[in-house]
């Protein structure tokens, strides 16, 4: 009888207690679901909390490593590629946060759940192209060079909000280091980030000059122009990539950076700042003004890069790219297209598309 009667209350206990775990997890989850970020886009919850197969062994601790790279539709390879670097050559906590467009959510989960990387943790976020009204030329021409989501990483304390450090890739690069020693690069008191130099780097030996390539101010910046002429910046300053960032995020915020970035912009709308030479480039001028002598660098070898331009096959020995810490196909020509130099670098991190939209083109295989 008392047996019974304990036996009931335990089973009670039970219920009570699996109905308060549920509705927690509930409440949990619809919290992540509606949780929006002001103005900037929609986080979609972590894949790895919802994956039902995530098991306990594979999920990995201790400090978290931030890191942000975008996806675009044309170049989701691209990302795949990245991340699958990122998280094969460390063993870190590495949790990515990927900014794209409303289209690309479908195809991008689906491809990062049906291969190996369904157990890095992730947290899609949807970039609102909302944001840069007003900030960038409406002229659908430019509209369409602008590629929105190259200015996601204005907004990096937006999309990491809880990180106080945080790395910002292209997805044109391919990591081939310990990403937790790019994380550990030092930054200077009241620098909100470091970035890799374009004239002391190893990647700047045998520039090709005239190809889109330049390594000072002048090359991005119309030296001509008031708004210019009075910061007193001096032209031939070096100039450096913002395909790779380290971020401290309290600094950024404290200093208004991404308000002073889009500052920039809107001058820039108004009066055209930046110089022509450079086409592809309103993204870089901003940064280049805001972060004017206010930097830290990079380890060059975390940035070795030009692997996208002509005479890239030249200017490197297959040992120097297969020392390099990071390695990024700034340029005309993708890992991912016909012509391009270290192919086969990249092939060993590219993941095929389980939809089979995705095909690098490569010049003896490309007929399936
Ligand atoms: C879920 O809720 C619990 C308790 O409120 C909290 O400790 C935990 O961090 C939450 N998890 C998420 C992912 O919000
Ligand atoms: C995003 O895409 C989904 C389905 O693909 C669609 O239902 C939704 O309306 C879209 N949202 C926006 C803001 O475009
Ligand atoms: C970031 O900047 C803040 C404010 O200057 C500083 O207190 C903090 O130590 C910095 N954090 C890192 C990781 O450098
Ligand atoms: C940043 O913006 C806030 C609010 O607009 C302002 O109070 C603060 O002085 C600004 N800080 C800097 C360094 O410009």
């Amino acid at each position: 009888m008392t047996l019974r009667r304990v036996n009931v209350l335990i089973l009670v206990l039970l219920a009570v207690a699996f109905l308060i775990i549920v509705q927690r997890n509930l409440l949990n989850l619809s919290e992540f679901l509606h949780k929006e970020v002001p103005d900037a886009g929609m986080i979609l919850p972590f894949e790895s909390e919802l994956s039902p197969d995530l098991r306990s062994e594979t999920v990995r601790k201790g400090e978290e490593i931030p890191v942000l790279i975008t996806a675009t539709e044309e170049r989701l390879g691209a990302v795949v590629a990245a991340m699958n670097s990122v998280y094969q050559n460390s063993k870190a906590n590495v949790v990515f946060t990927i900014v794209t467009l409303n289209d690309t959510v479908g195809h991008l989960k689906l491809w990062l759940s049906k291969t190996k990387l369904k157990n890095v943790k992730h947290k899609i976020v949807i970039f609102k192209p909302e944001l840069l009204k007003g900030k960038i030329s409406e002229d659908p021409q430019t509209l369409e060079a602008a590629k929105p989501l190259t200015f996601a990483r204005f907004y990096l304390p937006v999309y990491i909000p809880e990180a106080e450090k945080a790395i910002y890739l292209d997805d044109d690069v391919i990591v081939q280091g310990d990403i937790q020693e790019l994380y550990e690069t030092n930054l200077k008191p009241g620098h909100a980030a470091a970035f890799s130099e374009d004239c002391d780097s190893a990647s700047s030996k045998g520039i090709v000059r005239g190809a889109g390539n330049q390594n000072n101010y002048m090359g991005y910046l119309d030296f001509k122009k008031e708004d210019i002429k009075k910061l007193g910046m001096r032209a031939n300053t070096c100039s450096f990539n913002p395909g790779v960032i380290i971020a401290n995020l309290t600094e950024w915020r404290n200093q208004n950076i991404t308000r002073q970035l889009e500052h920039w912009m809107e001058l820039n709308k108004q009066n055209d700042l930046y110089s022509k030479t450079l086409a592809e480039s309103i993204v870089t001028p901003p940064l280049l003004i805001v972060f004017y002598k206010r930097h830290s660098n990079i380890d060059p070898m975390w940035h070795i890069r030009h692997l996208g331009t002509t005479g890239a096959q030249n200017r490197y020995s297959p040992q120097f790219v297969k020392a390099a810490k990071l390695l990024h196909w700034n340029g005309h020509y993708k890992p991912w297209s016909r012509t391009s130099a270290f192919t086969d670098v990249w092939d060993k991190w590219f993941i095929a598309d389980p939809t089979g939209k995705f095909q690098p083109v490569r010049r003896h295989t490309g007929d399936n």
